[in-house]
């Protein structure tokens, strides 16, 4: 059977694509961000999972305000990346695993989340900078298949973090049905607190951001009592990107160990955070 082994909460900025790029790990604006991955990269290397479920939100590069669905997942072979106009060169084309795409997509449907299907799916920094910073040496990210989960935090109106949170339990459920032997870790991405646009661009909220770190383990219900239009205010507009963390949360299930966890202001405009749960329950 498949077991989610664990699952981990990361930012997305794409300037943390362009610092990989160029190997600035052990600059001096970068040393306390990557230090944060130190725990996740080796983590990585003794699991070896084979699958990651990739929860992250597309930033306008497949899905645009004509059309954007809440919840998307792609069950294709294989995802491009494109130029989206960050000065990121675009990644190589990662592997899919469309048959446990399938699975998941049959089971979630059944459970009441009505999932746009994407047999196509180009991927953005939502994506790709999670993927190189789980795995910076590509050897290593070509070993793991992926299984892409776009939510939209981008047009209102978004899911709300309680329906976050259920879908990651949904998740949870198929993952743990699925027959084939397979370790799968699931990463919830994006936030955490920060605003790139208007008046209050640069807006973070350290006090806030500490208190759904602390909470997420143990109390991810938390989150819960915000509105979307709340959160926007409390973390930015961009910051409610967070939400996607409870679908990680949801997942992983009760009996879980939080292994490492960093924090680090600001990466570009944003609060980038890091935390690594390992599930005890497989
Ligand atoms: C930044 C953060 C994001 O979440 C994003 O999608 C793009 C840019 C930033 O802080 O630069
Ligand atoms: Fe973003």
């Amino acid at each position: 059977m498949a077991k989610l082994i664990g699952g981990v909460g990361s930012s997305h900025v794409p300037a943390i694509g362009n610092a990989l790029e160029q190997g600035l790990q052990s600059d001096p604006y970068w040393k306390p961000f990557f230090e944060g991955y130190k725990p996740v990269w080796k983590w990585m290397e003794d699991k070896k999972p084979d699958v990651a479920i990739l929860v992250y939100n597309d930033h306008g590069l497949n899905f645009f305000l004509d059309a954007m669905p809440t919840f998307a997942i792609g069950a294709a072979t294989e995802y491009q990346n494109a130029d989206e106009g960050w000065g990121l060169k675009p990644l190589d084309p990662f592997k899919g695993n469309p048959e446990f795409s399938w699975y998941l997509i049959d089971s979630l449907v059944e459970d009441e989340f009505d999932i746009t299907m994407c047999q196509e799916m180009l991927v953005d920094h939502g994506f790709t900078v999670p993927m190189s910073l789980m795995w910076p040496k590509q050897e290593l990210r070509n070993q793991v298949k992926v299984i892409p989960v776009c939510v939209n935090v981008v047009q209102y109106p978004f899911p709300s973090a309680r329906r976050c949170l259920k879908l990651g339990e949904a998740i949870g459920k198929a993952v743990a049905s699925y027959e084939e032997d397979l370790n799968v870790v699931i990463l919830g991405t994006g936030g955490l607190s920060h605003q790139l646009d208007g008046e209050r661009a640069g807006h973070t909220n350290r006090a806030f951001d500490t208190e759904f770190l602390d909470k997420l383990k143990d109390e991810p219900e938390w989150l819960l009592k915000y509105s979307n239009y709340e959160l926007a205010e409390i973390v930015g507009p961009q910051g409610v990107e967070m939400i996607m963390w409870l679908i990680m949360r949801g997942a992983l299930g009760d009996n879980i160990r939080e292994l490492s966890r960093n924090y680090h202001i600001p990466i570009s405009n944003t609060a980038a955070g890091v935390i690594l749960f390992e599930n005890e329950a497989v």
